[in-house]
């Protein structure tokens, strides 16, 4: 019985063995080729003048994590994951000389992956809160949001003080759900995908959505007869996450976020994604 067990443990052990194996070669390939990069990164962190070495900076790939269905932060285009969040990230990585891999998953797994180091970052439209800075560390922040509530047109709900009883469509573990929560008597109804919330107000499922403003703002672009009630939620802001104590990546992000506020250059990838009214 006893070594029957032991040949489970030690199958198990193998399959872990070769899992790393395969991992590792992979990581090995991906340094070797954003190894090229190296010099052009090393010369930029030096112009720069950041306290980084070159070393330190150049190489290695960086692999973020983000739910691409937050339009214009996240979203895709022919396959491709497009939008403010992912080209901040693909200017940040190519500050650093690294190579950037984005990986696209459910909102509430994201910080569970940085935690668990599958991911380096998330970059994800993410609002920076306390309850988050107890398992990720944030960047500084670099776009001012708010929750709003979108509502049907000819709806009787005008102030956030209507929702008081309503059935409420909001994205799962976004702070649409948690602020969602403090409404008297709501009832909550978790969507995977923001966009599945507002359908499901068009259909009368729910009467109004929680949601942040500026995908908001597509969405009732995608779905007539909805409206966004002129008083926010909240008031918000988005940084970038990272895993905790990673004090190094965090100043490098950090360092990369303000070289881009002082270029304009985050500005324009901005301006790319939200045409001003
Ligand atoms: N700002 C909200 C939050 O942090 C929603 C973010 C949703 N982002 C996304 N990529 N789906 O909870």
């Amino acid at each position: 019985m006893k070594k029957s067990i032991i040949t489970i443990a030690a199958a198990v052990c193998m399959a872990a063995v070769l899992t790393a194996c395969g991992g590792s070669q992979t990581k090995t390939e991906t340094t070797a080729a954003a190894g090229t990069e190296t010099t052009t990164a090393g010369t930029e962190t030096t112009a720069a003048g950041t306290e980084t070495t070159a070393t330190e900076a150049a190489g290695g790939k960086l692999v973020m994590v983000t739910n691409a269905e937050f339009p214009p932060y996240e979203f895709r285009e022919n396959n491709e994951i497009v939008g403010i969040d992912a080209d901040i990230a693909r200017a940040i990585a190519e500050k650093l000389g690294m190579e950037l891999e984005i990986q696209d998953m459910a909102f509430d797994s994201l910080i569970p992956a940085i935690q668990s180091g599958k991911a380096d970052f998330a970059a994800a439209g993410m609002t920076v809160n306390e309850d988050r800075k107890k398992n990720v560390d944030f960047t500084d922040t670099y776009a001012e949001a708010a929750q709003v509530i979108i509502v049907k047109e000819d709806g009787d709900i005008v102030s956030p003080d209507d929702l008081t009883g309503k059935k409420i469509g909001v994205q799962t573990g976004t702070t649409g759900d948690i602020y969602a929560d403090d409404i008297e008597n709501g009832d909550i109804q978790r969507f995977n995908k923001g966009m599945e919330a507002v359908m499901s107000l068009t259909q009368g499922k729910v009467d109004a959505v929680i949601i942040d403003r500026e995908p908001a703002k597509v969405f009732i672009k995608e779905n007539a007869g909805l409206k966004i009630l002129d008083e926010a939620f909240t008031e918000e802001e988005y940084a970038i996450a990272i895993k905790k104590d990673n004090w190094e990546l965090v100043n490098k992000f950090n360092s990369a976020i303000k070289e881009l506020k002082e270029s304009g250059e985050l500005q324009k990838i901005v301006d790319k994604y939200i045409t001003a009214e």
